[in-house]
């Protein structure tokens, strides 16, 4: 088929609501493909897929039991196919080993492992038939400490490692895995994790110092990579985590 590289592929999208899932699913419908956005927020949903006639707004909670069917069958049953699985939505945690509790570990990787994971799972038949992809979004913190956050990084190094044996477990299948692990990038993120505004500026110009780039990412420089993991001329790419991050990673 003719036209941009992702005509005609059905991506699901998740977090497409806000930040680097807005900014991506953007990326993909410009790319040619359809896209399911999911995330709680309707409104914010609506927003992304505004004048973007190639994304349909999905609203759901990722954690719920039977989410993760149900976002398939919407594809399914709206396109017929999916192609693509984009795991973006996730949380970040500030909580330190003292103030660490059970509740808040649950609640972190619920939504970090176990909802792509399921996901994943529920996506399984359409990404074989497809010979598809799955994207999962990492952080440069799920290969490095972060010290007062260590369950985020954990979560996100559970998702890389998920990611590489889901690559070798699926190969035979054709369906790549990849991940992409971004750096400290604008978005909502800071504040949803409940911070005051304050703690959020600081955090934000502490980070910037310490990235060789001397700044943080914008989302689009981060979705634009999303969208080439799942392209599917990168035909021989299984297994990676790509680190965006302005070098931070180095340092
Ligand atoms: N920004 C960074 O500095 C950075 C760095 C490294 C990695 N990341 C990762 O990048 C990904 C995107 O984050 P972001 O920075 O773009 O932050 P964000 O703007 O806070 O986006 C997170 C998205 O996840 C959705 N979400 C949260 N809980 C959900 C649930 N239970 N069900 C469905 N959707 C849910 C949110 O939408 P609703 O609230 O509407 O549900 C939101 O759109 C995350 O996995 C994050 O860990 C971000």
């Amino acid at each position: 088929m003719s036209g941009p590289p992702l005509t005609g592929k059905i991506v699901i999208l998740t977090g497409a609501g806000s930040g680097i899932g807005r900014a991506a699913a953007r990326a993909f419908a410009a790319a040619g493909a359809q896209v399911l956005g999911v995330g709680r927020r309707a409104d914010a949903l609506r927003q992304t897929a505004a004048g973007h006639p190639g994304i349909v707004a999905h609203p759901a909670d990722l954690t719920a039991p039977d989410a993760p069917r149900e976002i398939v069958d919407a594809a399914v049953d709206r396109w017929g196919r999916v192609d693509v699985l984009v795991n973006n939505a996730g949380a970040t945690a500030l909580m330190p080993l003292a103030d660490t509790t059970a509740e808040r570990i649950g609640d972190l990787f619920a939504l970090n492992v176990t909802a792509p994971s399921l996901l994943a799972a529920a996506a399984l038949p359409h990404l074989r038939h497809a010979a598809g992809s799955i994207v999962n979004v990492s952080s440069t913190y799920g290969h490095r400490p972060l010290p007062g956050a260590a369950h985020y990084a954990a979560s996100k190094a559970a998702l890389e490692q998920l990611t590489r044996c889901w690559a070798l477990e699926l190969a035979p299948t054709g369906i790549r895995v990849n991940a992409l692990a971004p750096g400290p990038t604008d978005s909502d993120a800071l504040a949803a994790a409940g911070l005051p505004p304050e703690t959020v500026n600081r955090v934000k110009s502490d980070e910037a110092a310490r990235i060789p780039l001397r700044r943080r990412g914008e989302p689009d420089e981060v979705a634009t990579w999303i969208v080439r993991l799942a392209d599917p001329d990168t035909t021989w790419l299984t297994g990676q985590i790509l680190t965006v991050d302005g070098g931070l990673e180095l340092v």
